[in-house]
């Protein structure tokens, strides 16, 4: 079994459906990201692209897109069928470093089939499903969960679990599924979860500010942090945590500044194949805070193309 690759700093892009695609990625790994996930793939979806990938002589990098640049890179899995499990994690293995485990996603749509934060609640599954991946691949395996999914109950079962079966990595969103992203995420979870394995901890939820990631590691002793929502349009916010817990400063970043950060999302994102509607998402994303986002918000809705988001970003500039 491989070990874990070494991270250069001790905070995480969370993986974003619909967010974290390769292009934004990619400029949070520029500004500091220690780890970048993928956003959650099917395994299902992984073996049926494959076949037709394989016939077109293309790899899986054409479904899940990725840049070298981006190592240390992790490709985050839900399903919990245990032959197609074994399949896709073979097949993804090649391409990443890191093979991260869903049983977080509180969406409908996922619970329903046994997958995501659903599992937390069936611990016989669950075994079965984290000896198959680890037995499956020597890329290290990792997890992500919550804590639970109508209260705070369940992740240290699981928590044991993994380790035992030889997860070696995990983090914690403290909420449960029932939750959603409502209410606080329960940072006690992560310092309980700390003391109880001996593998690193990622506490995830609720970091928006540097201040908040010491606050974190300091409050838990979590080896890393997570940061999702507040990296959205924010990649600067890995540059921020990094000095802050290095030098106890950090920088603050201009309006100027967050839109050449655009223009370069929106160049990198013309390399891959990013829908276009998600990229004009990413745009308003990158308006946060700045002091015309009522104006520009609506010319972005009415953009058709990358370069026409670009031209509303550099008119507001
Ligand atoms: C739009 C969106 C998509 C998400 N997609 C995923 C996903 O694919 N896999 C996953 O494990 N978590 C996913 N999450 C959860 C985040 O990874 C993270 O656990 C959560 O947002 C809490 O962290 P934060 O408070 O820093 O945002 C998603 C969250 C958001 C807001």
């Amino acid at each position: 079994m491989a070990e874990l690759p070494k991270f250069s700093s001790r905070a995480f892009l969370a993986p974003m459906a619909g967010v974290s695609d390769v292009a934004l990625r990619l400029l949070c790994k520029e500004m500091g990201a220690g780890l970048v996930v993928t956003e959650l793939t099917s395994i299902h979806a992984i073996i049926a692209k494959e076949r037709q990938l394989r016939l077109e002589h293309k790899h899986i990098g054409e479904f899940i897109e990725y840049s070298e640049r981006e190592r240390p890179l992790s490709v985050q899995l839900f399903g919990s069928d245990l032959e197609a499990l074994e399949k896709s994690a073979k097949i993804v293995e090649p391409f990443f470093d890191v093979i991260d485990y869903n049983m977080g996603c509180p969406a409908p749509h996922i619970t329903q089939q046994m997958a995501g934060g659903a599992l937390l609640q069936n611990i016989d599954l669950t075994r079965k499903i984290f000896r198959t991946l680890v037995s499956s691949v020597k890329k290290p395996v990792t997890l992500k969960m919550r804590a639970g999914v109508n209260d705070a109950t369940l992740f240290k079962e699981v928590a044991r679990v993994a380790e035992r079966e030889g997860i070696q990595m995990i983090t914690l969103h403290a909420r449960t599924v029932h939750q959603g992203y409502s209410g606080q995420s329960d940072w006690s979870l992560i310092r309980e979860l700390k003391e109880m394995v001996k593998i690193p901890v990622v506490g995830n939820g609720d970091v928006t500010s540097p201040e908040l990631a010491k606050k974190m590691m300091d409050e838990t002793g979590c080896d890393y942090v997570m940061i999702g929502r507040a990296a959205m349009g924010n990649p600067f916010l890995f540059k921020q945590v990094n000095d802050y817990l290095q030098n106890g400063a950090y920088q603050k970043y201009s309006a100027r500044k967050q839109i050449e950060m655009f223009l370069k999302y929106a160049e990198y994102a013309l390399n891959y194949n990013i829908k276009f509607p998600n990229i004009r998402q990413q745009a308003m994303r990158f308006t946060k805070g700045l002091v015309d986002s009522t104006k520009i918000r609506p010319k972005l809705m009415l953009a058709k193309t990358i370069d026409d988001l670009k031209s509303v970003m550099i008119e507001a500039s």
